[in-house]
């Protein structure tokens, strides 16, 4: 049994959704183009699981973040892809594939070939079973990475309204989750190892200002430690959180965002990989020419770094889904893909966002006791990164628009003295 495609995106994520807007703007005829995802609909905007998703009045539910709809652009609903002649596997892993002989191979038994092949397997959440941690699969334990993992962390929230949740993981998902708890009338507790939350990115300083404000609304922070164990009930049920610092914390649900680790393995000892994902050049395409790869999965030259990179975020997915759809389709007009890394998030009422890189020495701005502040990374005397919390519009593009210039900077104390001014300016 099989199918044959000219072209096959593997996945059916954020990436694959603007992929596949770019190859109907680019155009493609009726049956050329096949998407296969493990999930049972059609790609959507993942943040919103985080977000409007586990909202507790009039939440965000599809068909209303179908993609592209994040990019303000057409929303993609199974109609759309039906209208368009894309041919939709759903609800459909595939086991293995064979980049020499164009195939994959589906846990149905149907074999699928493609001449041109973009694989947009993103990521998958790490378990605590990988940290030597057993039982993160009782009932009240969720982790969150897919529409179904959301849609139970619902459920177990509404079933914990006014009591504890645990949150382990001081990241995006732990920050995101916290909040959108709180506003479900959940106490919340977050456990981390680090000193402080979002060690990736933010400075204690930042980090300081948004810890206050959750602990401003009842939130607790335990620090520099990890889980040990579970204690469980007689259901399975998760009650208490054991620490390594053996605190003790009893709980009515636990959320886990310990990080994640990209979907590679079905290429490994066929495709080149590096960074812990698939190793693409400018145009996307990995070390086989007829295959490329995009969004969380892919390692790729970042021009304003020099270096390759796999980046975890959403404008990357589906900035480079469309380059790749590009470069497929009108080569000889497409240049490498030239990205400059934006980041954001949206917790309680603020809002930041943040674009290059945060290597190198810090400069605060702004009034850290009001609502907009920020901060410049400065390394080798170039301007490379720029943080910004309560921006408008145009501040935010004024920062991106300064960080991709990357400016020289003679004079970091005039630059803190600047502040905004300074990207506004240049
Ligand atoms: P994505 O994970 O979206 O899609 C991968 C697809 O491949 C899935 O449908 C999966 O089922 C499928 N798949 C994998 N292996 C398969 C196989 N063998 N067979 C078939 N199908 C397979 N970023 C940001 O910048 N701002 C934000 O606010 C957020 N918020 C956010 C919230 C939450 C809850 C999450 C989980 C993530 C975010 N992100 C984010 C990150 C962002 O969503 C992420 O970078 C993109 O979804 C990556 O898009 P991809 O298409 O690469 O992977
Ligand atoms: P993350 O990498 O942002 O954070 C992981 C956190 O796990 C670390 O900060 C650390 O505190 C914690 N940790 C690591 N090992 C641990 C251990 N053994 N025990 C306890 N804690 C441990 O990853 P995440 O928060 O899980 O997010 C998953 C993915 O989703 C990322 O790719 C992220 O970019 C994406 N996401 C992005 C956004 C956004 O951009 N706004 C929002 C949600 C999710």
């Amino acid at each position: 049994m099989g199918r044959a495609f000219v072209y096959v995106i593997l996945g059916g994520g954020v990436a694959a959704g603007y992929a596949a807007l770019e190859f109907s703007k680019r155009g493609v005829s009726n049956g050329e183009l096949c998407i296969i995802s493990e999930e049972p609909v059609v790609p959507y905007e993942r943040p919103a699981l985080s977000k409007g998703f586990l909202l507790p009045e009039a939440p965000a539910r599809l068909p209303a973040f179908h993609t592209c709809v994040g990019a303000n652009e057409e929303r993609l609903t199974p109609k759309w892809y039906k209208e368009h002649g894309i041919e939709l596997v759903l609800g459909t892993r595939v086991k293995s594939a064979d980049v020499k002989r164009k195939t994959l191979l589906t846990a149905t038994g149907e074999t699928i070939s493609y001449k041109i092949l973009i694989i947009a397997t993103g990521a998958r959440a790490l378990q605590l079973e990988e940290f030597g941690v057993n039982g993160s699969n009782a009932e009240n334990v969720c982790y969150l990475r897919s529409l179904a993992d959301a849609t139970r962390l619902v459920e177990v929230m509404k079933s914990s309204t006014g009591g504890n949740a645990v949150v382990i993981g001081g990241g995006y998902i732990g920050m995101e989750c916290a909040a959108s708890l709180v506003t479900n009338k959940i106490n919340v507790t977050m456990v981390f190892p680090e000193a402080h939350c979002m060690a990736r990115l933010f400075t204690p300083k930042i980090a300081s200002y948004y810890e206050d404000f959750y602990k401003s609304k009842g939130v607790k922070f335990i620090k520099g430690t990890v889980l040990s164990s579970f204690e469980k009930d007689a259901d399975e049920k998760v009650t208490a959180v054991v620490l390594k610092d053996k605190n003790h914390l009893p709980t009515d649900m636990v959320v886990v965002g310990i990080g994640i680790r990209p979907n590679t393995s079905l290429f490994e000892g066929q495709l080149t990989l590096e960074k812990g994902g698939i190793k693409v050049n400018g145009m996307m395409q990995t070390s086989n020419t007829s295959v490329f790869a995009v969004g969380d999965v892919a390692a790729f030259p970042v021009k304003i770094f020099g270096e390759i990179r796999r980046l975890e975020h959403v404008d990357s997915a589906r900035k480079s889904a469309r380059h790749a759809v590009a470069a497929i389709m009108d080569p000889s007009r497409t240049f490498d893909f030239d990205y400059l890394p934006f980041f954001y998030s949206r917790i309680f009422s603020l809002s930041w966002q943040f674009y290059g890189e945060s290597v190198g020495e810090v400069v605060h701005y702004g009034d850290f006791s009001g609502s907009t502040f920020g901060g410049y990374w400065v390394s080798k005397g170039y301007l490379v990164g720029s943080f910004l919390e309560g921006g408008t519009k145009e501040e935010y593009e004024a920062i991106a628009k300064a960080t991709r210039l990357k400016p020289v900077v003679e004079d970091i104390t005039e630059l803190e003295r600047q502040g905004l001014g300074f990207a506004v300016a240049v």
